[in-house]
């Protein structure tokens, strides 16, 4: 039972609860009897030092008679005096006898005692008076007795039921930790089991419990949209391979049925073999894409000025380029110091260049800048052919994304996310702009600063 979170937390409760009425209780005892018997220790130090007076002004009679005017005009009916010599014979007072148990001067005493026959409680102090003689002045103090009785009573009661009350909130504590717990726990298991479309609910009160639900909630639809992403990305790595598996499969079995020459035979081999290579190639950019993605590829990372490896690359593709018509127009600022790996980087921009020339019609101009902006390199390519749908656009980065239009072109979906990979890993980030017409796609990496 004291594994349980809430069980704990109730018994805290609960404890504290009770030490605070225990304390209160102390308190309010000692500051009303405590103060009560103050007052009564006082009035006797009072009245015995005047008593001590008169023995010294007036002697032995002076004392007497002011104990015996005490006792007759019952000034104070709960004053209890006596007076006895150095034999213990009573001179004066109005106690039967000298309390049994009364042995020391000076020191308070609370003991029973009988007053003209009547048994009763006093509080007495003896003083000693010079020639051997003893004052014991006192109070009868039964009524405080019986006042504390009820007091105790009372607060025994008190405490009691403060007690009681706490062990309530404790339950009512438990129970709420509890109906919270199972809710988040009812929802993480039937997770477990298998249904993610659950939540835990949130009750609305924007506690701290709505705050841990919505946050476990958040990283649910989190957790749902990475497993779309894996579920989407297999479910078009099964589509976008069967098609060629079964085309070099069938060319194959074509030719086993069909060939009649050696040369036919070859030929059909040789297609299929470009078919298993394509897929070949499929596979390892899909590897390279989460290898850059998991981060582990660091290890090639050094400071280089990246305007004499995007100079290359115009370079190459200037002919590309011219054989299609098109214009590549360059301008790239120098230098351009990050902090990257070349080849990663040389292949990101590769696969821009790419798409830039591979959906641009003939005779139109393609942009392809780099500069330095706000500490950070900016590599532009920009096209003029049709573009990415506004809608489109998010998705264009995702693997095997390729919009409708892009149907009939070669290629498998794979260069911007390779794309954004890079940048990512750069630190940096891949903008898709509309650039009115044709497509501004931006790779934005942090230059480095010495
Ligand atoms: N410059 C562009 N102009 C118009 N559409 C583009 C352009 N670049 C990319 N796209 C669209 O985005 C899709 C995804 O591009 P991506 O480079 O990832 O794949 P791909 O070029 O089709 O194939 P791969 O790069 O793997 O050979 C393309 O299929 C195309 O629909
Ligand atoms: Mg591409």
């Amino acid at each position: 039972m004291f594994r349980s979170a809430g069980v704990r937390f109730a018994l805290v409760y609960a404890a504290v609860f009770g030490i605070s009425a225990f304390v209160l209780a102390v308190a309010l005892w000692y500051s009303t009897l405590g103060l009560l018997q103050h007052q009564v220790q006082n009035a006797i130090n009072n009245d015995s030092q005047t008593l001590l007076e008169h023995q010294e002004l007036g002697g032995l009679p002076s004392l007497e008679a002011a104990i015996h005017d005490r006792l007759s005009n019952e000034s104070d009916p709960d004053g209890i005096y006596l007076l006895v010599d150095a034999t213990g014979q009573i001179l004066a007072g109005n106690l039967d006898r000298w309390p049994s148990g009364l042995t020391q001067d000076n020191v308070w005493y609370e003991l029973p005692v009988t007053r003209q026959g009547v048994a009763s409680v006093a509080l007495l102090k003896v003083a000693p008076v010079p020639g051997g003689m003893k004052l014991l002045v006192g109070r009868d103090v039964r009524a405080r007795l019986e006042l504390r009785n009820v007091l105790r009573a009372g607060l025994i009661w008190a405490v009691s039921l403060m007690i009681a009350l706490g062990v309530l909130g404790a339950l009512l504590i438990r129970s709420l930790f509890r109906r919270t717990i199972r809710d988040i726990s009812a929802t993480t298991s039937a997770i477990a089991r298998g249904d993610i479309s659950r939540r835990v609910p949130v009750s609305g009160v924007g506690d701290e419990f709505d705050e841990l639900a919505i946050n476990i909630n958040e990283m649910l639809d989190r957790i749902a949209r990475l497993m779309d992403g894996v579920r989407q990305v297999s479910n078009a790595i099964a589509h976008d391979l069967r098609t060629p598996v079964t085309r070099a499969r069938s060319r194959l079995e074509d030719a086993a049925l069909h060939a009649s020459t050696k040369e036919e035979m070859q030929a059909a081999i040789d297609r299929a073999t470009q078919d298993l290579d394509g897929i070949v190639s499929v596979f390892e950019a899909l590897l390279r894409i989460s290898e850059i993605e998991a981060g582990s590829r660091r290890a090639a990372f050094a400071v280089i000025d990246l305007a004499p490896v995007l100079e290359d690359m115009d370079e190459l593709y200037r002919a590309v380029a011219e054989e299609k018509q098109i214009v590549l127009h360059t301008d790239i600022a120098k230098p351009l110091p990050v902090w990257a790996d070349r080849n990663l980087i040389q292949q990101a921009v590769v696969n821009l260049l790419d798409n830039a020339l591979k959906f641009s019609e003939s005779l139109t101009v393609i942009n392809f800048s780099a500069r330095v902006a706000d500490g950070v390199v900016q590599i532009v390519v920009a096209d003029r052919g049709p573009g990415i749908a506004e809608q489109d656009r998010a998705r264009a980065t995702e693997r095997f994304y390729r919009a409708e239009a892009a149907r009939n072109t070669e290629g498998s979906g794979l260069g911007l996310a390779l794309v954004m990979a890079v940048a990512q890993l750069h630190n940096g980030t891949l903008h898709l702009h509309d650039n009115h017409p044709g497509l501004r796609a931006v790779i934005s990496i942090p230059a480095h600063k010495n």
